[in-house]
C-alpha cells in the first residue's frame, strides 16, 4: 500500500534510521580531523607524543575514521531518501534499527583497539583482532564479516522498499550501485602473501569505490538533492544521470589501471591506465555542468530567482560540483600519466589530491545530505543559512584548499629536489624534507588544518540549532 509522504513532513521509520546514522556520521568526523591535527603535529614536531600515540596511528585512525563516517552518512542518505522515492515504509524498519546498533558497537571496539592496543605481532591473530595492515581499511577480519552481515541487512532492506515502491530512474541507479559497492568490499578481505596480488585486490576496493561506485552514489544524490532543494524537473536530472552513469563506469573502472603502474603488475597498464584515468575528468565535468545547468535553468523558467528550499544544503551541493571537479578531476589528473607519476608517487602531492578528491566530491554533499535530514527533522518547509552556516562552509572550504595548496608545493618540493635531482634514494628523501619549502608546507598545512577545524565546530553548531531556529521563523 502507497502511504503518502509529503515531502515537508516530519520523518517516518527509514527517514529516523537516516538521521541516527548521521549523528555517528558527524561524530567519527570530529574523530577524523582530531587525528589529522596529531599527525599534521608529528610532522613540524616528530617528538609529539612520540612512543604514545605514534603517526602511524594517528594516520591510520584518520583515514579510517573518514571511509566510516562517509559510509555512515551514505547509508544514512540513502534511508532517508528511500522512503520519499519510494513512497513506501522502509521494509524492516527493526532489522535496520538493530543492524545500526550492531555497527555502531563493533566500530566503537576497533576504534578503541586501534587507539589503545594499536598494534601487534605479525602473526594471524593479528589480522583477525587488531587490524588488517590494509590502508583506509584497516578493520580486523572479526569487524569484516560482521560489516558485510549488517551490510546485507541495509540492502536487503533497500531492496525490499524499493520492489514494495514506486520505481523511479534514480532509486533504480541507487539500488543497482549499492550492490557493486557492497560487492566491492569482499575484493579487500581475503589474504595473500604476495604483495603485488594483495595490492592488486585492495585497489578495487579503494579505486572502484572512489571513481565508480562512490561517484555514481554521489550522482544519484545530486539529482536527488537537486529535486528537493530547487525543484529541478526530474526528466531532466535522471538523463543527466544516465548519463554519468555510464560515463564514469566507462572511465573508472579501466582508470584502476593508474594503481598498477608500479606494483609489480604487467607494463601493459601503463597504457591502459594512462588512457582511462586521462578520460576520467570527463564524467566529473557532467556532473558539475549538471549541477550548475539544472540551478540556472530553474531560475530562467519561473522567471525569477527560484526559492531555494534548503539554503545550506544547497550551498554544500554547489561546493561540491565545484570540489569534485577541481578535486578529483584536475588534481587527479595532474599525476596520472606513467610519465608524470613516476616523480610524483607517493610523494605529498598525493596526499594534497587524497584530501581535495574526498574532501570535494564527497565530505561536500554528504554535509548537504545532513542539513537535508535536520530540515526534515523539524518539518521546516524552507530553511535559510546561518551565520553558522556561512561560517562553517567558508572556513572548511578555505581550510581544505589551503591544505592542498600546501601539501602540493611540498609535493612540487620532492618531485624536483628528492625525485629529479637527488633519484629518489632513502638519503635523497630525507634531504628534501628537511628543505624549508618542505618544512613551511606542513606547517601551513598544519595552520590550515585549525582553520579547518575552527569551521567543523561552526558547522556541528549550527546542524544542532539550525533547525530549531528555521522552525521559529516559521511559525
Ligand atoms: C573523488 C574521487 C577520488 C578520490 C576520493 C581520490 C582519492 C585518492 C587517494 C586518497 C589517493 C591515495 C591513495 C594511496 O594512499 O595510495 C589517490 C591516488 C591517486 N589518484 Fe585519486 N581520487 C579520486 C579520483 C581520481 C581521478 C579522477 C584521478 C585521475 C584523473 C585520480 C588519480 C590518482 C592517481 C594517479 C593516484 C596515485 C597517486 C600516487 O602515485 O601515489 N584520482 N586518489
Ligand atoms: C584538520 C584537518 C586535517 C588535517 C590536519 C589532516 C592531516 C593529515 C595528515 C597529517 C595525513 C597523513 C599524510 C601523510 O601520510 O603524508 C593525512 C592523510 C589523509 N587525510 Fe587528512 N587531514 C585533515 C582533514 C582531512 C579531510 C577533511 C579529509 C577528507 C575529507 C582528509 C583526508 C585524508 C586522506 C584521504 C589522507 C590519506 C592521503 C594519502 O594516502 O596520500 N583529511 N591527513
Ligand atoms: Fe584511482
Amino acid at each position: 500500500m502507497l502511504i503518502n509522504i509529503k515531502s515537508n513532513s516530519l520523518t517516518n521509520a527509514g527517514q529516523r534510521i537516516g538521521l541516527m546514522y548521521f549523528r555517528v556520521a558527524i561524530i567519527l568526523f570530529a574523530a577524523q580531523l582530531l587525528m589529522g591535527l596529531i599527525a599534521a603535529t608529528q610532522f613540524v614536531y616528530p617528538s609529539f607524543l612520540y612512543g604514545i600515540f605514534d603517526f602511524s596511528v594517528a594516520r591510520m585512525v584518520h583515514i579510517n575514521a573518514l571511509v566510516v563516517w562517509m559510509l555512515y552518512a551514505m547509508i544514512g542518505s540513502v534511508y532517508y531518501m528511500l522512503t520519499d522515492e519510494t513512497g513506501e515504509n522502509v521494509a524492516m524498519a527493526g532489522l535496520g534499527k538493530l543492524a545500526f546498533w550492531v555497527l555502531t558497537l563493533a566500530i566503537a571496539v576497533v576504534v578503541l583497539v586501534y587507539i589503545f592496543v594499536q598494534i601487534g605481532p605479525a602473526k594471524e591473530s593479528t589480522i583477525w583482532l587488531i587490524n588488517e595492515g590494509r590502508e583506509y581499511i584497516e578493520a580486523p577480519r572479526w569487524a569484516d564479516i560482521g560489516i558485510v552481515v549488517v551490510v546485507l541487512i541495509f540492502y536487503a532492506n533497500v531492496f525490499f522498499t524499493y520492489l514494495k515502491g514506486r520505481k523511479t530512474g534514480i532509486m533504480t541507479v541507487m539500488v543497482a550501485n549499492l550492490l557493486a559497492l557492497a560487492g566491492l568490499y569482499l575484493a579487500g578481505m581475503f589474504f595473500t602473501d604476495n604483495i603485488s596480488m594483495d595490492q592488486y585486490w585492495w585497489w578495487w576496493v579503494i579505486h572502484l569505490w572512489v571513481e565508480a561506485t562512490w561517484e555514481v552514489f554521489v550522482g544519484t544524490l545530486a539529482a536527488y538533492a537537486l529535486v528537493k532543494f530547487i525543484g529541478a524537473k526530474r526528466e531532466v536530472v535522471e538523463m543527466w544521470l544516465w548519463i554519468e552513469v555510464l560515463m564514469l563506469f566507462g572511465s573508472g573502472i579501466l582508470g584502476l589501471g593508474h594503481h598498477y603502474f608500479w606494483i609489480g603488475t604487467p607494463e601493459y597498464w601503463w597504457e591502459i591506465g594512462a588512457l582511462f584515468s586521462a578520460l576520467e575528468p570527463v564524467p566529473l565535468v557532467a556532473m558539475f555542468v549538471h549541477v550548475l545547468y539544472d540551478w540556472a535553468k530553474e531560475q530562467g523558467e519561473s522567471g525569477e530567482k527560484s526559492v531555494i528550499t534548503n539554503g545550506p544544503g544547497m550551498a554544500w551541493i554547489v561546493t561540491n560540483a565545484f570540489g569534485n571537479f577541481l578535486g578529483a578531476g584536475i588534481w587527479g589528473f595532474f599525476h596520472t600519466l606513467p610519465q608524470v607519476n613516476i616523480y610524483t608517487h607517493g610523494t605529498q602531492f598525493t596526499s594534497a589530491h587524497g584530501h581535495l578528491a574526498f574532501f570535494g566530491a564527497y565530505a561536500t554533499i554528504l554535509i548537504g545530505m545532513m542539513y537535508m535530514g535536520v530540515q526534515g527533522a523539524y518539518g521546516v518547509k524552507r530553511m535559510k543559512a546561518t551565520f553558522n552556516s556561512k561560517m562553517a562552509i567558508v572556513l572548511i572550504t578555505f581550510g581544505v584548499l589551503g591544505m592542498t595548496v600546501a601539501l602540493t608545493i611540498a609535493g612540487y618540493e620532492q618531485v624536483l629536489v628528492e625525485r629529479a635531482e637527488l633519484g629518489g634514494g632513502w638519503q635523497a628523501f630525507f634531504a628534501a624534507q628537511n628543505l624549508p619549502w618542505y618544512i613551511q608546507a606542513q606547517l601551513w598545512r598544519l595552520i590550515m588544518g585549525l582553520v579547518t577545524f575552527v569551521g567543523f565546530i561552526y558547522l556541528l553548531l549550527d546542524l544542532l540549532t539550525i533547525g530549531k531556529k528555521a522552525k521559529a521563523a516559521e511559525a
